[in-house]
């Protein structure tokens, strides 16, 4: 079906036997904090698709479920791929505890680390969270530096730098280095739909920028079905995206923010990156080192290939409105790079 389609163009298969007469798995991916919240049904639905021979679930010991009884329990599901758990002490550097978890990896998604709670920024994030990613990067640096790397962790716009940076000291490639933030154009299509009183699937709403309050640019002018909400809707529907991460986080009321319409985003973007990979041609919009406009990193129309990136595709024309919300989107942007930048420097 068409909502199958957006996750994967090789079916999410509910009917197991189907898919062990397929010979189509053949990754190897890494869910990092796949005991968490996010990581959990995230390596579930990543060992439902069917491009995917196996899923490490990777966590800490402390873990609120031992990630070697996540991995039992998604290896009893009747699909083809392994899964196997690995635990870390968080103590000790994640580089020398990885090597088979990693090895072999074609695609790395890291919601490991922190989630905010109400009255936080996802800045407030920082200082731990770029810590756990490091840990994690080093370690694809050294065992799977061909994979591609999902940085589903907060602060996005901040942790992509830092990491893509690292990438480039070490003579890896930074655009392994991916930051995810489809769950901003899955709310967008949602809200459009909503407002519409059309299907979701039916929507595909660009979001450029980044990942956090007003670097998130929807640019509704550039959907059939977006264009045809009255201009006088535009900025209070760009506010609910902006802010679609805070409404889940208040509704949580303290107890974490959103995850399982980012485990369904997460797929979504794993699933494009496997489509590539296999050499079927996918693209989705998500961050990472670009020339698109005078910022290092922006987010905007990515295609995959068969190693990662092929193509970062450029902004298209804008509503007045847009071209507003660009600059106040780029000049906050600047600084959350910034951070980045400086923290890869100390390192
Ligand atoms: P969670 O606390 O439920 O899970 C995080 C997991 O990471 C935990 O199981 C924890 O043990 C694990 N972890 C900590 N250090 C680790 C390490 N060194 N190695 C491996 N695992 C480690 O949190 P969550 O709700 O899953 O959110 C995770 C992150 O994702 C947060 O930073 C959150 O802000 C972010 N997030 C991003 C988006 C996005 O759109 N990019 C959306 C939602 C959440
Ligand atoms: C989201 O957009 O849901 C995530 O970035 C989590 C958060 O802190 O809002």
């Amino acid at each position: 079906s068409r909502q199958m389609l957006r996750v994967s163009s090789a079916p999410l298969c509910f009917a197991g036997k189907a898919c062990f007469a397929s010979k189509a798995a053949q990754f190897k991916v890494c869910v990092s904090g796949g005991a968490g919240g996010i990581g959990q049904p995230l390596a579930m639905l990543m060992a439902m698709n069917e491009r995917v021979k196996e899923v490490s679930v990777q966590d800490v010991s402390m873990a609120m479920v031992p990630p070697a009884g996540v991995a039992a329990d998604l290896g009893h599901m009747e699909f083809p791929s392994k899964v196997v758990g690995y635990a870390i002490d968080p103590s000790k550097p994640a580089v020398d505890q990885l090597e088979e978890c990693l090895t072999g990896c074609h695609l790395v998604l890291v919601p490991a680390g922190v989630p905010r709670k109400p009255g936080m920024t996802r800045d407030d994030l920082f200082a731990i969270n770029a810590g756990i990613a490091k840990g994690l990067v080093d370690a694809c640096a050294k065992y799977c530096p061909e994979a591609v790397i999902g940085i589903i962790v907060n602060p996005v716009n901040s942790v992509v730098p830092a990491m893509a940076e690292l990438y480039k000291k070490k003579g890896l490639d930074p655009l392994k280095i991916i930051g995810v933030c489809t769950l901003d154009t899955v709310r967008a299509n949602k809200f459009v739909s909503v407002m519409t009183g059309t299907s979701p699937m039916d929507v595909a709403v660009p979001v450029v920028g980044g990942h956090a309050g007003v670097t998130i640019l929807p640019l509704f002018s550039q959907d059939k079905i977006a264009a045809t909400i009255p201009a006088d809707k535009i900025a209070a529907l760009d506010k609910r995206t902006q802010d679609g991460g805070t409404e889940v986080v208040e509704a949580k009321a303290g107890k974490g923010s959103a995850t399982l319409s980012m485990a369904y985003s997460g797929a979504r973007f794993g699933g494009k990156v496997l489509d590539g990979m296999a050499g079927v041609p996918a693209s989705e919009y998500c961050y990472l080192a670009s020339t698109v406009t005078e910022l290092p990193y922006f987010s905007s129309k990515v295609d995959f290939g068969p190693k990662g990136v092929v193509k970062v595709h450029d902004i298209g024309v804008l509503s007045a409105h847009e071209k507003v919300r660009l600059e106040e989107a780029k000049a906050a942007l600047k600084l959350e790079i910034q951070k980045g930048l400086e923290y890869a420097k100390t390192c």
